[in-house]
C-alpha cells in the first residue's frame, strides 16, 4: 500500500502527525512515524508549561530533538499562547508581570525557533471548553493580561519574531453539531473577521478535530462551514485528526470497522473542500495516543484499550488508514 503522506500528496494534501519523544526513543515507532508522514506538530514539547517549567528556564531541548529528526520533513510548533498550559509559577503573577511574561514567551520562543517551523499554532483553543465570558472566549492567564486582544497581539508578535512560519489560529470541537460546536463556529468566524480586518497576520485556521461519536456530528454541515471559512482566504488545516471509540463496541473488529466509517466519513466531506491543504493525526499509533494515557492514568490495569488511530500498538495498519487512503484517492 502506498504511504498516508503519497496517498494524500496525490490528492493536494500534506499529511502528518503529532509527535512527541517516546517516537525518537523507539526506533520501530519512528520508522512508522517516518515513513507515514510528510509533516509533524510538536505534541508536547513547544508548550508553554513545558518550556518554562520555572520563570527562568527555557527548555528547548526536547523540541530541538523532535526538529533534528524531523530532518528535511516540516515540523509544526504547538503551541505559543493556550489558556490551558500554565505552570504555578506564571499564575502566581500579578496580572502586569503575566503581561511581561506571556510577552516574553512570544517573543523569545518564536524568535528561537525563527526560519526552522513550518507554522505555529499560535493561538490554541480561544473558546474550548468555554465559561461562558462575553463571545464565548475561554478564561486564563492570556484573558486576564490582555483580555480578548490577546489573540491579536500574539498574532503580532509571533509574525514579528519569525516572519517565515505560517501562523495559524487552532481550535477545538468546531466539528461537533451541537449548541457547544454552533457556538465555537460562530466565534471562530467572528475572530477571523476581527483579526483580519485589523490587518493582523493570520495565514491558516487549524481545525483539531478529535471525532466524538458520542456527540452529534453532521460532517457535510462541518464541510459547509469550512467553505464559509475558505471565503476568509485562509488555508484550513485539520490539525489533530482521532476518532474516540469509547461508545463503540468491544469487539475490535466491530470497533476498527466504525472507527475507520468515521474517518472515511468525515474526510469524504472535509476534502470536498478546496481550502483544506494538511490533514494532521494526533498521534499515529494507538499506544501514543492521548486516549491511551487518559485510560491507563484512570485504570492501570485497563484491559479495554483505545483504538482511535490508523496504526495500532505494534504500528500494523488498521481498517481506519485504508479508509483514509480511501478518502484521499477519490479526492
Ligand atoms: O513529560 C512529562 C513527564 O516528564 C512527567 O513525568 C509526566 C507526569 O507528570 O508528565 C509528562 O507530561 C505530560 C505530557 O502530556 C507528555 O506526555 C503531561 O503531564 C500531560 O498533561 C500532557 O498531556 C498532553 C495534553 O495535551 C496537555 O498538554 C497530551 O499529551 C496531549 O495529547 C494533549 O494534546 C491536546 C492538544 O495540545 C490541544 N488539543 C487537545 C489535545 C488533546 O487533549
Amino acid at each position: 500500500s502506498p504511504t498516508l503522506a503519497a496517498a494524500a500528496a496525490e490528492a493536494g494534501i500534506t499529511f502528518g502527525t503529532s509527535i512527541a519523544g517516546d517516537t525518537l526513543a523507539d526506533p520501530a515507532q519512528a520508522a512508522l512515524y517516518r515513513r507515514e508522514a510528510a509533516i509533524f506538530t510538536v505534541d508536547y514539547a513547544l508548550k508553554f508549561g513545558h518550556l518554562r517549567p520555572t520563570e527562568d528556564a527555557f527548555e528547548t531541548a526536547d523540541a530541538d530533538a523532535i526538529l533534528a529528526f524531523a530532518g528535511s520533513t516540516p515540523v509544526r510548533g504547538h503551541t505559543l499562547a493556550w489558556n490551558e498550559s500554565r505552570p504555578d509559577w506564571l499564575m502566581a503573577l500579578s496580572t502586569a508581570e503575566k503581561r511581561k511574561a506571556l510577552d516574553r514567551h512570544i517573543d523569545e520562543t518564536a524568535a528561537y525557533y525563527a526560519g526552522r517551523l513550518h507554522s505555529w499554532d499560535v493561538v490554541n483553543e480561544p473558546f474550548w471548553p468555554g465559561h461562558g465570558l462575553p463571545g464565548g472566549f475561554r478564561d486564563g492567564p492570556w484573558m486576564e493580561a490582555f483580555g480578548e486582544g490577546y489573540v491579536e497581539r500574539a498574532f503580532r508578535r509571533a509574525g514579528a519574531a519569525d516572519p517565515h512560519a505560517r501562523l495559524v489560529l487552532n481550535e477545538a470541537m468546531a466539528e461537533r453539531w451541537d449548541e457547544t460546536g454552533a457556538a465555537i463556529r460562530a466565534g471562530l468566524l467572528r475572530l477571523v473577521d476581527r483579526l483580519q480586518d485589523a490587518g493582523a497576520p493570520l495565514d491558516a485556521v487549524g481545525l483539531q478535530g478529535h471525532l466524538l461519536p458520542r456527540y452529534p456530528h453532521d460532517d457535510n454541515g462541518f464541510a459547509d462551514f469550512l467553505g464559509e471559512l475558505a471565503t476568509r482566504r485562509v488555508d484550513i488545516y485539520i490539525t489533530e485528526l482521532d476518532a474516540d471509540d469509547s461508545t463503540f463496541p468491544n469487539d475490535i473488529p466491530a470497533r476498527d470497522a466504525a472507527v475507520a466509517a468515521r474517518y472515511r466519513d468525515f474526510l469524504a466531506a472535509v476534502l470536498t473542500v478546496p481550502a483544506v491543504k494538511m490533514v494532521i493525526t494526533w498521534q499515529l499509533a494507538d499506544s501514543a495516543s492521548w486516549y491511551e494515557h487518559a485510560a491507563r492514568e484512570e485504570d492501570p490495569d485497563a484491559t479495554r484499550l483505545p483504538r482511535p488511530l490508523p496504526f495500532d500498538a505494534r504500528f500494523a495498519p488498521k481498517p481506519a488508514r485504508d479508509a483514509m487512503l480511501g478518502a484521499f484517492g477519490r479526492r
